[in-house]
This record gives structure tokens, C-alpha cells and sequence, in this order.
């Protein structure tokens, strides 16, 4: 329990996210099963059944998030407040929690093979669902505008779930239908239903942003304004996709256009995915306009962005302060702690020391190196004029041996603090899983890239952990003592983010895409260069 006190913060975001993404693609199945396959033709009867297979088992995901995320948000509360299970219970996320369960389970013994009458039932229950969200959103807990905000904060999370919670049944159905005039028509009905849930997300999040952020000044200056800028631009690079989609629906022979669309709507999935985990950890964020103080401005911006020679040499381990938790666990063990002050597993928050600061910043600017090195190579590898550069992925294996000696000095195996104690510190915990990211990443690219793995899913083992390390950063908030410090650790964040999510999305569509899809080769190009401007933005991250 002591080290799940530690990591809730980050899991809570996750559980948030996934209750989202699970919602979503049981209110999309319903929608498209009433308005996009909508009644009775032979195609469509046939496609009802493993629609309504998905819904069902998106509708039991959804309960089992919303059971697990209740059930451990009250254990925390009850550990870490000390309050009572019948207090916990009249919570507004149990409530909300027990609403999104029944409603799950309703939609779960609703969504069965008829005969004759259509599905109109299910949107009670569906609608039921983006309630038990709403409850728990910042709409519910404005003093002014609650209303309007409400009604926003549901129209903004319907139209996700039309659209990007829909397009899973599109693909479902392209794939399974026998009749490519059929997935055309389809593919042309959903288009529209897609058109109008882009246009109500699109205004309902701009009046949201309105209330939430209210200026340009707290767009920048705030990590909430920041996120939903975050959101603005994965939206963007959305629509881009949808537009190709679209463009693809209107032209040229049936046959021809399903690969691509298909292969389109599943990066579009993707990014989707991204956009709603990046709003589940906006909302764990105090709303932009709340925060009138502890702004960043633009100066303070462009004094810690402002273009400087990288570090390479780090400062000595003597200037390290001593790590604050296993100072306090030893000080705790020692007696020399009091007990009130000291809760298990939970480590006290300080802004970090300017050596701490300087180490981050070394880290960095040495993954800055590797990763530039990476995405140069990959170029060149994929003009195809130097076979050797095909080696390109085994420089990562270099970033995850010096991630593991550096990323944390205080620790095994170079630090004082033994192997056990690595295990105990989540943020410890978290370069360690990351260290091991990059060796599966560099172990199957390089497979890939010389031939060794027989094209087929394996390949799209890099592409999905790309974008997978994207969204992760884009969920995850510091919590480093200081506001200010925050927002700009958050500005330094975002960019690499976002491109990492590009890179692998892009590396999909190149893999995935038919070969005469002209689209293919821009795909080829993009995400080696976005490799090569992550490899940059790190060789200028700064913490001070
Ligand atoms: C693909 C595009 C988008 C998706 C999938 C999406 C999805 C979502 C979801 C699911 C939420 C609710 C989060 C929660 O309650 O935890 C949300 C909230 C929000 N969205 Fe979006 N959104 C998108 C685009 C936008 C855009 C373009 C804007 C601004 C113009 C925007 C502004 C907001 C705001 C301000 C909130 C926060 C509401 C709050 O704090 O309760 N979103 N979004």
C-alpha cells in the first residue's frame, strides 16, 4: 500500500484515461450501430453481431476500470485521510463510479443479437455513461456557469465518443464486410457523422478552454494551459489525417481506398487515444484561470529556453544532496523523525538543488547526442544510399547503458543507495522500465531494419513504443515543489512529446500503408526527422 501512496498520483491519471478511452468506445459502438450501419439491409445484419461483440466487451472494460479506479481511490483516501468506507461512499466519485458501472453493465445485457426493433435503447444508458464522467469533471465544481460548462464539458466528451470511439466500427466493418461498395458507403455515412462531432468537440473545447484558461497569457503560463494547447495541436495533426480520410472516401474505386483508410484510421485511433489520455491528465491539473499567481511569463520562457552549449561533464557526486527518501525512512528508523511527519512510502516534496539540476540537465544533453545520432543515420539509411546505416538502432543500446549508470546517481550501481532501495523509488522504478523500453526498441528495430524479421506485426513493435513513450510523457505530471518550475518543466516536456507521438505513428503508416499510397513516403521521412529534432530540443533541455 505504502508504494502505491507514491505512484497513485500518475496511476490515477492512467485510470482516468483508460475509464475515457473504454467510454468512448462504448458510446461510439452505439452511435454507430444506430446511425452509421442503422437498419435493416443484408450487409448490414450481417456486421450487427461483431459490433454489438465489441460493445459488449468495451461495456465490461469500462466496468472493470470504473470498479478498480473506485475501489482503490477509496483505499487511498481511507489509508491517507483516515476517513471511514460509509464516509468514502458518499463521495462524488463513487457515485459517479456506481452510475458508470450500472450503466456498463446495462449496455452489457442490452447489447444483444434482435431481430426486429433497432438499438434506440441503448442510448439511454450511453448517455448515462458520459454523465458518470461529467460528475467528476471541473464543470461540477464551478461556482458560476456550472450549467453551460456541464453541457459543454458532455457535448465535448459525446462528440469524442462519436468520432474517435466510432472509428474502431468503422474499421471492424470495412474489414468484415464482403461488399467494397458497401464499406464505401459506410465510410462516406460515417465521414459525416465525423464532420459533425469535429465541429461540436472543436467549439465545445474552445468554450471550455475559454472558462478553464480564459487568456493567452495562462495558455503559456500554466501547465493546464499548456496541455490544452497540447490537445489543440494533436487535434490538428487529427484532422490532417481525418482530411486524408476524407479526401480518400471521395475519389477513385472502392477497392483502391480501403487499405489506405484503413491503415489512416488506425493511426488516427492512436493519436486519439493520445489526445484523450492528454485530457484525463489536464483534468487532474487546477484550471489555468484558478491560478492567478505563479505564472510563467514569456521572459522566463525564453531565459530557460534560449539556445545554450550542452552540458557533458556531470558535477561531482559530493554536490548531490543525500535522496530525501531514504534520508527520511533512515532518520524515521533512527527515531530521530516524528511519526506525523513521516507517512510510508510517501516522499516529501523539495525544489531540487542546482547540482541535481545540473545532472538532469547532462542526462539529457548525452541522450540528446545518441538520439540526434539515431534520427541523422535513419535518414540517411532511409535515402537508402549507405546499407551500413540500416545499423542506426543499435545506438540505442549506448542510451540504455548510460541511462542506467546516470539517470540516478544516488543509486545502484554507481550510487550509494543499494539495489533494494531502487526498487522502492517510483521515479527510480520508472527510468529503470524506461532503460528496458530502449533495449526491446533497439533489439527489434535493428531486426527490422536489416532484414532479420519477416515483415508482419513485430515490425510495428518500435512504432507502437514510440508513440506509447509519447503519450506517457504527456500523462505524466512533476511534482517538483514549485509551480513555476513545473510549467516549465512541462514546456521542455511537450514538444519532445508530441514528436515522439509523430515519429510512431508515422513509422506505422510508412509500415503499414499500401505500397502505392504517395503518403507512404512522406511517413518514411517524418519520423527520422522527428527523431533528429528530439535529438536537438534535448541537447538544449535546461532546468535552470
Ligand atoms: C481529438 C481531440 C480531442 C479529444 C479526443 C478531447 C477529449 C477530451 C476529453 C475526453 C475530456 C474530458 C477529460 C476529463 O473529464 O477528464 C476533455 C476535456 C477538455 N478538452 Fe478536449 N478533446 C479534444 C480536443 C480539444 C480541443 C481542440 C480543445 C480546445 C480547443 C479541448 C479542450 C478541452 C478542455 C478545456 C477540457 C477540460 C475540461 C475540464 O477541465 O474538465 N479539447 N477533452
Amino acid at each position: 500500500m505504502a508504494r502505491l501512496l507514491q505512484i497513485f498520483g500518475f496511476l490515477s491519471v492512467l485510470f482516468r484515461g483508460a475509464t475515457l478511452t473504454f467510454q468512448s468506445l462504448v458510446v461510439g459502438g452505439v452511435v454507430f450501430l444506430i446511425f452509421v450501419l442503422r437498419r435493416a439491409n443484408v450487409e448490414a445484419d450481417a456486421l450487427k453481431p461483431v459490433c454489438l461483440r465489441w460493445i459488449r466487451r468495451a461495456a465490461f472494460a469500462l466496468a472493470a476500470m470504473q470498479i478498480a479506479y473506485v475501489l482503490a481511490n477509496s483505499l487511498i483516501l481511507m489509508q491517507s485521510a483516515g476517513i471511514s468506507l460509509a464516509e468514502v461512499s458518499g463521495a462524488s466519485f463513487v457515485l459517479a463510479g456506481v452510475l458508470g458501472i450500472l450503466s456498463a453493465f446495462t449496455i452489457l445485457a442490452l447489447a444483444g443479437p434482435r431481430h426486429s426493433n433497432g438499438y434506440a435503447d441503448l442510448l439511454l444508458p450511453a448517455a448515462a455513461i458520459i454523465a458518470s464522467s461529467v460528475i467528476t469533471s471541473h464543470a461540477m465544481a464551478r461556482l458560476e456557469y456550472r450549467l453551460p460548462l456541464v453541457a459543454f464539458t458532455a457535448l465535448h466528451q459525446g462528440a469524442t465518443a462519436a468520432w474517435l470511439g466510432g472509428l474502431p466500427y468503422l474499421l471492424i466493418a470495412i474489414r468484415r464486410t464482403s461488399s467494397s461498395d458497401f464499406a464505401r458507403q459506410l465510410s462516406a455515412r460515417f465521414s459525416q457523422l465525423a464532420l459533425l462531432s469535429v465541429a461540436v468537440l472543436a467549439s465545445a473545447g474552445l468554450a471550455l478552454s475559454f472558462a478553464y484558461v480564459g487568456s493567452f497569457q495562462a495558455l503559456y503560463g500554466t501547465s493546464y494551459g499548456a496541455m490544452v494547447a497540447t490537445k489543440v495541436l494533436l487535434f490538428g495533426l487529427l484532422l490532417l489525417l481525418g482530411a486524408l480520410n476524407f479526401q480518400l472516401v471521395r475519389r477513385g474505386p472502392a477497392s483502391a481506398i480501403l487499405a489506405s483508410l484503413k491503415r489512416f484510421g488506425e493511426a488516427e485511433i492512436g493519436i486519439g487515444v493520445t489526445v484523450i489520455f492528454t485530457a484525463a491528465s489536464l483534468t487532474s491539473l487546477p484550471p489555468a484561470a484558478d491560478l492567478a499567481r505563479d505564472r510563467v511569463s514569456g521572459t522566463e520562457i525564453f531565459a530557460r529556453m534560449a539556445p545554450r552549449p550542452p552540458r557533458f561533464a556531470s558535477p561531482a557526486m559530493q554536490e548531490l544532496p543525500e535522496d530525501i527518501y531514504a534520508a527520511q525512512k533512515k532518520a524515521f528508523e533512527s527515531g530521530s523523525l516524528s511519526t506525523e511527519s513521516y507517512v510510508p512510502g510517501q516522499a516529501g516534496t523539495r525544489p531540487n538543488t542546482p547540482a541535481e539540476k545540473a545532472w538532469s540537465e547532462y542526462n539529457h544533453h548525452w541522450a540528446g547526442i545518441i538520439v540526434l545520432a539515431i534520427g541523422l543515420l535513419a535518414l540517411i539509411a532511409q535515402a537508402g544510399n549507405l546499407s551500413w546505416a540500416r545499423n542506426w538502432p543499435l545506438i540505442f543500446l549506448g542510451l540504455s547503458v548510460f541511462l542506467f549508470l546516470r539517470s540516478d546517481p544516488e543509486v545502484w550501481p554507481l550510487g550509494p543507495n543499494g539495489f533494494w532501495v531502487t526498487l522502492a523509488d517510483p521515479e527510480v522504478l520508472l527510468h529503470r522500465f524506461f532503460v528496458l523500453l530502449v533495449i526491446v526498441l533497439a533489439v527489434f528495430e535493428w531486426r527490422v531494419q536489416t532484414g532479420r524479421v519477416a515483415p508482419g506485426s513485430a515490425r510495428l513493435i518500435f512504432p507502437v513504443l514510440v508513440a506509447v513513450s509519447g503519450a506517457l510523457l504527456l500523462t505524466h505530471s512533476h511534482s517538483l515543489g514549485n509551480i513555476k518550475e513545473e510549467v516549465l518543466a512541462e514546456l521542455s516536456h511537450i514538444p519532445l512529446a508530441i514528436l515522439a507521438v509523430t515519429a510512431g505513428w508515422s513509422r506505422w503508416l510508412e509500415l503499414r500503408l499500401p505500397g502505392e499510397n504517395q503518403m507512404r513516403n512522406v511517413a518514411a521521412r517524418l519520423w527520422p526527422l522527428c527523431f533528429t529534432l528530439i535529438g536537438v530540443l534535448l541537447l538544449n533541455y535546461r532546468e535552470m
